[in-house]
């Protein structure tokens, strides 16, 4: 199986669509990617394609830390089912990870599983005394450091954009 992972284009809007409502069984995150998109709040847009089909897709906007430090969060993100538990989810994040790094992001945030994420490098938020400004459990609020000396004393709350509060 031949997996593809490049940015999202205008064409691939019905297929993430699609994708987002099959994995969460759904419709919340498939809006919150399209408002986020129309809102020009998507920081990158990446998907993933087997034989040109739009099999996986992850999104991220800004998230704002501390006093005034902008950096990433990532979600939502989504493989099919049939095709998940293949590495899909994996490629996408460490894309994601390299491309916000080359383009001098200083961190990601995510809210999600805490036996997924650490093994791409994200540790509980709490350990850098930043916290979530929703109330998810402590190990569930991860954060990936990508720039140390930006990152060196920033703490506190962090701020994802409106929309994901807004949309349901
Ligand atoms: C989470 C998701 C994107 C992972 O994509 P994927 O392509 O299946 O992931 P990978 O193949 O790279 O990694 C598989 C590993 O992820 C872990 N994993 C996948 N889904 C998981 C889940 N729902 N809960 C806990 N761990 C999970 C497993 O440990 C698995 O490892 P294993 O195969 O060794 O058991 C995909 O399962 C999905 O779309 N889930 C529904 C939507 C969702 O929950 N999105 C994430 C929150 S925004």
């Amino acid at each position: 199986m031949s997996i593809e992972i490049r940015e999202e284009c205008h064409d691939d809007i019905a297929a993430v669509r699609d994708l987002n409502r099959q994995a969460f069984g759904q419709d919340q995150e498939s809006n919150i990617v399209d408002v986020l998109r129309a809102n020009e709040a998507a920081l990158l847009s990446l998907v993933a394609t087997v034989d040109d089909r739009v099999v996986g897709h992850i999104m991220y906007s800004p998230a704002v830390v501390g006093d005034n430090i902008t950096g990433a969060a990532l979600g939502p993100m989504a493989v099919l089912p049939e095709y998940q538990r293949q590495r899909i989810g994996s490629k996408l994040i460490k894309a994601g990870n390299r491309k916000l790094k080359d383009a001098g992001c200083p961190f990601i945030v995510v809210v999600g599983h805490a036996d997924y994420y650490p093994r791409f490098g994200f540790r509980p938020a709490s350990k850098h005394r930043i916290k979530c400004e929703w109330d998810v459990p402590d190990n569930a609020f991860m954060l990936l450091v990508l720039d140390q000396a930006k990152m060196e004393s920033v703490s506190g709350l962090a701020k994802y954009r409106h929309e994901f509060s807004s949309i349901s």
